[in-house]
């Protein structure tokens, strides 16, 4: 890696939306074509994260502390001139701005697809075990997900490829590289 590439400052690419919306599947996307380019990035996701931490719960305090947490790391990784994808359902604007707030540049992209669409997909199954009362607090059933206000991006996935999906974020984010 060229001095110059180590030299570039982080950002973060912050992908908020319903489960099942294609959060995870774009970040990933976009980490490996990212990294092909010899640029540091780290990955948060919700599900890894909870798969470390278990008891994370689903309440809104529970949700806004994890949120708040995973944001920090966000924010330091950044300062190391690192590129941090998460993925994250962060349903709660108000923690959303906070790490907003703690990040230099935050790119916020709202991966949007219909709460019917994702049950239709329903990948993990977790919408059949939430409709049929298996889980509670379920993000778009009975928990809410406050659509963001002014995201940089909105990334249509219901009507739109993994591919376009992609290069959209790509082209948004070249101005930052
Ligand atoms: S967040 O709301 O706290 O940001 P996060 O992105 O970490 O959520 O984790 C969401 C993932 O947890 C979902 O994709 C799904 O796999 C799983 N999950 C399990 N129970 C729930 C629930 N009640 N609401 C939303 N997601 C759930």
């Amino acid at each position: 890696m060229s001095k110059s590439e180590t030299e570039k400052p982080g950002f973060v690419i912050w992908l908020t939306g319903l489960s099942g919306s294609g959060k995870s599947t774009i970040a990933d996307r976009l980490a490996k074509i990212l990294s092909q380019k010899g640029r540091k990035i780290e990955r948060l996701d919700g599900d890894i994260l909870r798969g470390i931490f278990p008891n994370t719960g689903f309440d809104r305090q529970a949700r806004d502390e994890h949120i708040q947490r995973v944001g920090y790391m966000a924010s330091r990784l950044e300062h190391h001139g690192v590129i941090v994808i998460a993925s994250f359902i962060s349903p709660y604007r108000k923690a959303r701005r906070f790490v907003r707030g703690l990040c230099k540049q935050f790119i916020e992209v709202w991966v949007k697809a219909s709460l019917e669409e994702c049950k239709r997909r329903d990948v993990k199954g977790l919408y059949k075990k939430a409709t049929t009362g298996k889980i509670q607090q379920f993000t778009g059933l009975d928990d809410p997900y406050e659509e963001p206000e002014k995201p940089e991006l909105i990334i249509d996935t219901e009507h739109q490829t993994i591919e376009q999906s992609v290069s959209q974020i790509l082209d948004k984010i070249n101005l930052f590289m």
